[in-house]
């Protein structure tokens, strides 16, 4: 039988939600990973994934997922849980612990800095008053985040004093403080799957991010919904800042809290806004000129973490590039015309920068240039597909490779929506 890539599609759409034909060798990979590891050949890892039996479901998560993550990982969204969304629920909880959830934990850097913001504000009091829970469909990735032991690059941008606190210094790397680690468990479950639903109405924060990128339009409502049956009264959902269009796609509204798109249950719905700050402006959406940008802010204390959290120096051009595009994504919704001039710059500087190429075709996806917009795609997903797809990109908030590269894709389906 020969298999082709689209057949693995299919399974992995209907059993994960995951939509990996635009990482073909990442699919590639990870289905010969899989074989190898059960010791059998494609079609009967196929036939057995037909079955639904769990142990080739295992090994195809394992293989096939993404799970790039790292500390404090978009410090501005961290910030609004430390500042407004967990003081907020706590006041609202005085009698059960609050519950928060990181929901695509991969190996748990997310879930233990949640339950770090908990120690932070409560002391030894967040043991009575806070739980977190991670889960994923990745069981190497949960064994990894159980163990709480972590090497440097899972800290990168993480400052000393911080890492001092939270982290102890082992034989193979630093493990998370036993007062932290308790606060957390993690579980196996599918975020699409029905049977693994949380139970309604019993989490406070969750945090989805960097998740729904990976997965199909279908699969994106049916999580979305999930996870906002899960959430109590006046809970929270956080998406990853790329993905923040999708909430209202999914027919629940987004409230700027700080610069940071937050979903609130039972909040009126109000229309997601383009967001200012890269990754950029959905794509589901092509923004429009009449689109006004929410003024960009920033939560006080994540200043020096943002800092810190800067990539490892750049070739002094490159760097100069990616602040042009990252201006650019900034002033995108208010002003298309501001962001062509900065993509100009940046490419001037770095005809390579992928997130330049993005960014491109933002502007002319907002100003209803599709023939341009799909070739500025083009040379983006070029440049992105000769770098490891969990890099990450200069001049994209953070985002790596794979991200951008499904960031592409929905533009993509932007594109073709509006030439219809
Ligand atoms: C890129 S990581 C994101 C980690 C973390 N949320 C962050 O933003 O740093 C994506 C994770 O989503 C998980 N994932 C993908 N599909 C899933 C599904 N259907 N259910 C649960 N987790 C899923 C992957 O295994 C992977 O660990």
């Amino acid at each position: 039988v020969s298999l082709t890539l689209a057949d693995w599609d299919v399974r992995l759409r209907s059993v994960f939600g995951l939509s990996l034909l635009s990482h073909p060798a990442r699919l590639r990979d990870g289905i010969d990973a899989a074989c190898k590891e059960l010791a059998v050949d494609e079609a009967e890892l196929l036939a057995r994934v037909d079955r639904r039996d769990r142990s080739a479901l295992g090994a195809v998560a394992r293989g096939v997922t993404i799970g790039e993550t790292y500390f404090f990982r978009e410090p501005q969204q961290i910030d609004v849980v430390r500042t407004q969304l967990l003081p907020a629920a706590l006041e609202r909880s005085s009698h059960t612990p609050v519950v928060m959830l990181s929901a695509g934990c991969s190996s748990g850097e997310e879930a233990y800095t949640l339950a770090t913001l908990a120690r932070e504000l409560l002391g030894a009091d967040a043991s009575n008053r806070v739980r977190v829970l991670g889960f994923d469909v990745n069981e190497r990735s949960l064994a990894t985040a159980r163990r709480a032991v972590y090497r440097p690059w899972s800290l990168r941008g993480v400052p000393r004093e911080v890492q001092d606190r939270w982290f102890d210094k082992v034989e193979d790397g630093v493990r998370v403080v036993p007062q932290v680690r308790a606060l957390v468990t993690f579980e196996r479950r599918n975020l699409v799957d029905p049977t693994d639903a949380l139970p309604a109405g019993t989490a406070d924060i969750i945090l989805c991010r960097n998740v729904l990128i990976y997965l199909d339009d279908a699969s994106v409502n049916a999580a979305l919904q999930m996870l906002a049956t899960a959430l109590r009264p006046s809970g929270s959902l956080i998406l990853g800042s790329a993905e923040g269009a999708l909430l209202t796609a999914a027919g629940l509204g987004a409230q700027d809290a700080g610069g940071v798109w937050v979903h609130t249950k039972g909040a009126p719905v109000a229309p997601y806004v383009i967001p200012s700050t890269p990754p950029p402006a959905t794509a589901r959406i092509a923004p429009t000129r009449t689109s006004a940008a929410p003024p960009r802010r920033r939560a006080p204390v994540a200043a020096p973490l943002e800092r810190e959290a800067k990539q490892a120096p750049a070739p002094a051009e490159e760097e100069t590039a990616a602040r042009c595009v990252e201006r650019g994504f900034a002033v995108l919704a208010s002003s298309p015309e501001d962001a062509a001039k900065e993509v100009r710059r940046a490419l001037l500087l770095d005809r390579t920068l992928a997130s330049a190429h993005v960014l491109a075709a933002s502007v002319a996806l907002s100003q209803g240039q599709l023939e341009a917009a799909r070739r500025s795609l083009r040379h983006a997903r070029r440049h992105l597909a000769e770098v490891a797809p969990c890099s990450i990109v200069a001049g994209a908030g953070g985002a790596t490779a794979a991200e951008l590269t499904a960031y592409c894709d929905r533009l993509a389906r932007a594109a073709k929506d509006a030439g219809r």
